[in-house]
């Protein structure tokens, strides 16, 4: 699991300086093809139920799930999600988060904050984290922390995060709303996501028919995402998929 979540991060790392203004998502999905492969891992997202391509890149508008397409570009003052999963020696490590298209002074005020105060509600729900907490702790954490900004976000019900390893998608789920005291006890040695999306309005989002996959939110504002896999200590937590740059 280290060394399926390092594979990840460093892709995650490598991507900073790759996303710039005029690129498609089809570019960013070449490049941690290639990243991957070069790190001896194959991209889980590629062929899982029927997803086609290596990672997913989700702009502006879009939740979670973007298709990476040669028709999308990237402009000046967009937001993008990227969400890269390796699997490496029967291990998924699977990690996403948010860039700056143009640098973050290139960005409105509110989608840097929406960026930063999702980070943050991720790192709330790890907090957490430790033996015998309960998954829905998690839940509580973020939605206090969103609840505590002031701000009238919404947090996303229908995705969740989830139990990885052996298998890309496993129990417990990992909910990012929910009841203090709720849900699985967390134990030593378990490993799952924490993956928070924040939308700017309303926390409903919609799916689209045309390829199944890309959800967007349900009024056309911006959603915010950050994911990492997270192993439970006998401590605490350990983000296994944080970055290896300081
Ligand atoms: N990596 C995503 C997650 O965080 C799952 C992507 S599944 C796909 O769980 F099929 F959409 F790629
Ligand atoms: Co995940
Ligand atoms: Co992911």
């Amino acid at each position: 699991m280290r060394e399926s979540c390092r594979v990840t991060s460093s892709i995650l790392d490598d991507l900073t300086d790759f996303v710039k203004p005029g690129i498609s998502t089809e570019d960013i999905n070449r490049f941690v093809h290639k990243a991957m492969a070069e790190a001896g891992a194959s991209p889980s997202t590629l062929g899982y139920k029927g997803f086609p391509k290596s990672c997913c890149t989700s702009l502006n508008d879009v939740v979670c799930h973007g298709v990476p397409s040669p028709y999308v570009l990237l402009n000046v003052g967009d937001i993008i999600n990227i969400d890269v999963t390796s699997y490496k020696n029967g291990f998924h490590g699977d990690s996403s988060r948010m860039y700056f298209v143009g640098g973050a002074e290139a960005c409105t005020e509110e989608a840097r904050r929406l960026v930063q105060i999702t980070e943050q509600a991720m790192y709330a729900g790890i907090s957490v984290v430790k033996p015998g907490a309960r998954v829905g702790d998690i839940g509580a954490a973020i939605q206090e922390f969103i609840k505590n900004t002031g701000f009238p976000y919404g947090i996303v019900r229908e995705y969740t995060g989830h139990g990885v390893g052996r298998e890309f998608h496993e129990p417990p789920q990992v909910v990012h709303v929910g009841k203090r005291g709720h849900g699985d006890t967390l134990r030593p040695g378990m490993i799952f996501t924490v993956e928070p999306m924040i939308n700017l309005g309303t926390h409903k989002t919609i799916l689209s028919k045309v390829d199944g996959w890309t959800v967007r939110t349900a009024d056309g504002k911006w959603s915010a995402q950050w994911e990492h896999t997270v192993l439970v200590t006998d401590q605490g937590a350990e983000c296994l998929t944080r970055s290896l740059k300081a």
